[in-house]
């Protein structure tokens, strides 16, 4: 299988962001990845559901949204209507992550799971089940351009190993300092999307870089 790559918008030029982000999507861009931080949950504030509604409108690809929330439940009808087609929730923002996973689905949405660093893949073994796409996050949330961490991976070598296990059919995804140097342990280790902000906005030639990352 071809590993997806998902541009994270949080590294756009908020000025110019439907010709940056129109630009990165037919650089070859699978999934537009969409970072909501609400200034509780994670030590930063980005930006609400508004902002893709409006991209909705000027594009087809995927739109995969991480929601950096605490109680997303909150958010996520609204983040539904604007457009969202993966909705992904961090396990620690929530007491009910079996409800909110439910709550997605039922809005004929794909639902994500999304755990921190810190947080052991074992505690997502309840979910999995449930789950469209499993995002083991690679730096702690909150800001773009920050250092891979490398003992993440043994997460997401787990995850592909129950994933052949239990024949479960979640994706999974990595986010957090992905770029030319750190993505191939991502594909050996079994991640199937790689998120890249600051490494492919920053890229003078996108379409390059992209291919580049899909190399192994
Ligand atoms: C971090 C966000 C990421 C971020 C990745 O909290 O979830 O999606 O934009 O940026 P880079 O690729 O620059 O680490
Ligand atoms: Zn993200």
């Amino acid at each position: 299988m071809n590993v997806k790559i998902a541009p994270s918008m949080l590294s756009a030029d908020f000025c110019n962001l439907e010709a940056d982000i129109l630009n990165m999507i037919e650089s070859g861009a699978d999934y537009l990845h969409i970072d909501i931080m609400d200034g509780t949950f994670v030590p930063n504030i980005s930006f609400g559901p508004m902002v893709f509604e409006s991209l909705r409108k000027k594009t087809d690809v995927i739109f995969d949204v991480h929601m950096m929330v605490e109680n997303p439940e909150r958010y996520i009808d609204l983040v539904a209507d604007a457009g969202a087609d993966i909705i992904t929730v961090h396990l620690e923002a929530t007491s009910h992550i079996h409800r909110a996973l439910q709550q997605i689905k039922s809005l004929g949405k794909k639902a994500g799971v999304v755990i921190n660093p810190g947080t052991s893949v074992e505690n997502l073994k309840a979910v999995l089940d449930l789950a469209d796409l499993v995002l083991i996050m690679t730096v702690n949330p909150g800001f773009g351009g920050q250092q891979f961490i490398e003992s993440t991976m043994e997460k997401v070598a787990q995850l592909k190993a129950w994933r052949d296990e239990y024949n479960y059919s979640y994706e999974i995804e990595v986010d957090g300092g992905v770029n030319n140097e750190t993505y191939k342990q991502c594909i050996k280790a079994g991640a199937d999307v790689l998120v890249s902000g600051s490494y492919l906005f920053n890229s003078e030639n996108r379409k390059k870089a992209i291919e580049e990352l899909k190399t192994v």
